[in-house]
């Protein structure tokens, strides 16, 4: 692929997609950029750079700080605080030291990094869309010069934080409904896909016989396991970023259908649930008009299962 920048909240997958990235050694990673979400921003910006760090590419690879809060909404306790552990990365130690900090935040290197790669540049989003929105709020025209992949969402299958949201639409839902309003080409890799891309103890017992660079993951990887366990009492577990990763880079991973999406923001009950509508069921729709005449001009590619390409190989 060209040029990406993973654009995350980590956040154990978090972590395991940037390790993916790095490890298939078919990305050209310019940056990452860290989000609030799993945990405070001041958190996942510190794994963000521990993990460039303990996958040794600090020095090609600059890690910049982006938004902590929402996009309207206050910050409250997330539920995932406690799934991915208390800093975000299970039970370790972010080992950040002597990984530069740069002066210049996520928003402003988004929207360099989109000049320089213009029509190039694809941005993997695993975490809530706050950055992706203040980049667009900033610049509107950085919409025309990006292709977006993002972990979040869900149609058909039900939500993970409540019964019809899945987290990172949920954390920011403004954020998010403006992300798939703006024009831009995105790819919603939401929970239809990812709970299909199963990581069962067969495949970690795989990982942990291959013994040293792999170790590190293999912890994240049972804290995880751990999580999901106490959580929803899953016994394999849905490797959700890893699968955006996988889906930038060839999109036989994915099986996607046309259309567009909307997002909840205004019921309590259902608040960032994400809404679908099909692009050959656009001009059949009894929605308002204000709602089909966006469904015209922003669609996107939607995920709806996998593909024919094997998630674990
Ligand atoms: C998403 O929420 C987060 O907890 C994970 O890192 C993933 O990005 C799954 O709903
Ligand atoms: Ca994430």
């Amino acid at each position: 692929t060209g040029p990406i920048v993973l654009d995350c909240d980590p956040g154990l997958d978090d972590a395991v997609a940037l390790q993916y990235a790095l490890g298939s050694g078919r990305y050209d990673l310019k940056a990452v950029t860290a989000v609030g979400g799993n945990a405070p921003v001041e958190h996942t910006y510190r794994n963000a750079r521990a993990l460039v760090k303990t996958f040794g590419v600090a020095d090609d690879v600059p890690v910049y700080r982006g938004v902590g809060g929402r996009l309207t909404r206050r910050i409250e306790a997330a539920a995932a605080f406690d799934f991915h552990g208390r800093t975000g990365l299970g039970d370790e130690t972010a080992d950040d030291a002597g990984v530069p900090e740069h002066a210049e935040n996520a928003v402003e290197a988004l929207l360099r990094l989109s000049r320089t790669y213009a029509g190039e540049l694809t941005v993997v989003a695993t975490g809530p869309l706050t950055n992706i929105a203040a980049a667009l709020i900033a610049d509107p025209s950085f919409a025309e010069r990006i292709r977006l992949v993002f972990m979040g969402g869900a149609v058909a299958e039900p939500g993970n934080v409540t019964p019809t949201a899945e987290f990172n639409i949920w954390h920011d839902p403004e954020a998010a409904d403006l992300v798939v309003a703006s024009g831009v080409d995105y790819t919603m890799v939401g929970l239809d896909a990812t709970h299909r891309a199963r990581f069962t103890l067969e495949h970690l017992a795989r990982l942990e016989a291959a013994g040293e660079p792999l170790e590190f993951t293999v912890r994240l990887l049972k804290f995880y396991f751990g999580s999901y366990n106490h959580f929803h009492r899953a016994e394999s577990v849905p490797l959700h970023d890893p699968l955006a990763v996988g889906a930038a880079l060839d999109p036989t991973f994915l099986d996607t259908a046309e259309g567009t999406v909307f997002v909840e923001c205004g019921s309590p009950l259902t608040n960032g649930q994400t809404v679908f509508l099909r692009k050959e069921h656009t001009a059949g729709t009894s929605l308002p008009p204000q709602l089909t005449e966006r469904a015209r001009g922003s669609q996107g590619k939607v995920a709806l299962g996998l593909g024919p390409r094997d998630f674990v190989e």
